[in-house]
């Protein structure tokens, strides 16, 4: 890329809108994990559609790779460039207005940029809710919701986020826009090209904007902190909360003794809320959308009166919000106190919510033959049949010992995933980490269709180049 090139682009954004000093640069240069670093000599901040369509229309014309990046909290490189310094960065951070909020018909339109929160927020503001709920949802943008289809802790009642979109604006690699923003709950009027670009991370076209649902928000919640004796305990737990509460249940997290013991160590203040030790532990949350305190009081009893049949070993309910938010804090930290602990080998598996104390059980196996000092950390989103089955080591130098078997351990984690037909990766994409892996495991003939698209899309090969697909 040479300097007129890179003055032509500049200009496009004017003066506040790139990066080009390496202090400024720095932090688009490494993944959310630090697992890989890159080099760009621009990262581009622009401020509307118009721009983004300008900058797309130049780059595809000179075959300058672009790679958009929005809170950059993935876990699988999707959003750093390549180590050779040939492609730009895009920045969706200025776009961040919420176009419109109409609660009427339960929508809102909002920029790529617009951080989750503010999203959460804008919604809250007209007593609505916009349900995706992530530990990043402080730092992470919708553009990086979308791009990766994000799942998170509420996925059970509402889905993950292609379900929560109606309709999405894309500026296409040549500069095009597609615009299909129009709030329709229905529209059968030929293929569903939205469904294309979610997922996609930024290797199809650059998300600008989209339509999201709303739904109407909980008066309050009846949240618990549930031990339960095994993870089968758990999912019959799950079938009858979800019987009794009309489908109702958002939340329904498997956390081991471990995770909560991690957790005390590595966060404080936050200590274990239970007297004695259990072995396996449920967050669970439903939305009560009843204001009434009579009506609120009979839900409670009969929610608890099914925690009581299905026998769990303990329960405690969060009295108040307070408590409420450290039940919340103590799952949200478990990725962060597994980093503080020290190495660890992290899946992110699904299959049916049924199959997952067999999965557990038989992958455990796997694990204890091939690293016998693994600490293996399951936890996460039960209700949707994912798991981030995660291998800590067993601690100081004795840590190197696991990551000597990382790679046994994983092959042997996605062997037993492909056996149950599951997925290698639930809910945090490809990227470059897993894209040997996708090879490996994915229909043979999904993957050439995935090449059919990326190139008709795409021909230039500008779009996020070298993610999901090396070859593309
Ligand atoms: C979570 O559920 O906490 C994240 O998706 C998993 C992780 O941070 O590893
Ligand atoms: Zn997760």
């Amino acid at each position: 890329m040479n300097c007129a090139m890179l003055d032509r682009l500049r200009e496009i954004v004017g003066a506040h809108g790139y990066y080009d000093r390496q202090e400024d640069l720095e932090p688009f240069l490494i993944d959310h994990r630090g697992l890989y670093r890159g080099a760009t000599p621009l990262v581009l901040r622009p401020d509307d559609t118009a721009q983004v369509r300008a900058i797309m229309r130049l780059c595809n014309e000179h075959g300058i790779g672009v790679v958009p990046v929005g809170g950059n909290t993935g876990y699988c490189g999707a959003a750093t460039p390549s180590a050779d310094g040939s492609q730009i960065v895009l920045s969706m951070s200025r776009m961040r207005r919420i176009r419109s909020l109409d609660p009427q018909n339960g929508i809102l339109i909002a920029e790529a940029g617009c951080v989750l929160a503010d999203v959460q927020a804008a919604a809250a503001s007209v007593d609505r809710l916009f349900p995706l709920s992530l530990g990043s949802e402080g730092s992470c943008q919708l553009g990086g919701n979308l791009s990766t289809n994000a799942g998170g802790t509420a996925v059970l009642r509402y889905g993950m986020m292609r379900d929560l979109v109606l309709g999405l604006e894309v500026v296409l690699p040549d500069g095009r826009l597609l615009e299909e923003l129009a709030p329709l709950r229905k529209n059968n009027t030929g293929y569903d090209l939205r469904d294309l670009f979610i997922g996609a991370e930024g290797t199809l076209g650059v998300i600008t904007a989209a339509t999201c649902k709303l739904y109407a928000r909980p008066a309050g919640h009846f949240t618990a902190l549930v031990a339960v004796a095994d993870p089968q305990a758990a999912v019959e737990l799950l079938s009858k909360l979800r019987s009794t509460s009309g489908d109702a249940v958002s939340t329904f997290e498997l956390m081991p003794r471990i995770a909560l013991e991690l957790v005390c160590r590595h966060i404080p203040p936050l200590t274990d809320p239970f007297a004695q030790a259990y072995p396996w532990y449920v967050l669970l949350e439903i939305g009560i959308h009843w204001r009434d305190p009579e009506v609120r009081a009979a839900i409670d009893t009969e929610l608890l009166a099914v925690l009581d049949a299905a026998a769990p070993l303990d329960t405690v309910v969060a009295a108040n919000e307070t408590q409420r938010e450290i039940f919340w804090r103590i799952r949200e930290s478990i990725p962060a106190a597994q980093r503080r602990e020290g190495v660890s080998i992290k899946h992110d598996i699904s299959v049916p919510t049924s199959e997952l104390p067999r999965f557990i059980t038989e992958a455990s196996e796997r694990i204890t033959r091939i690293a016998p000092e693994g600490r293996i950390v399951a936890y996460g989103h039960l209700g949707d049949g994912n798991l981030h089955f995660n291998v800590s080591g067993p601690g100081g130098n004795a840590d190197d010992d696991l990551l000597r078997h990382a790679a046994d351990i994983q092959r042997s984690v996605h062997d037993l995933i492909a056996a149950y037909a599951g997925s290698f990766s639930a809910e945090h994409g490809i990227g470059q980490l897993k894209r040997d892996e996708l090879l490996r495991y994915k229909n043979p003939v999904a993957v050439e269709l995935m090449r059919s698209l990326k190139r008709t899309l795409d021909p230039g090969r500008i779009m996020n180049p070298g993610k999901i697909l090396q070859d593309c």
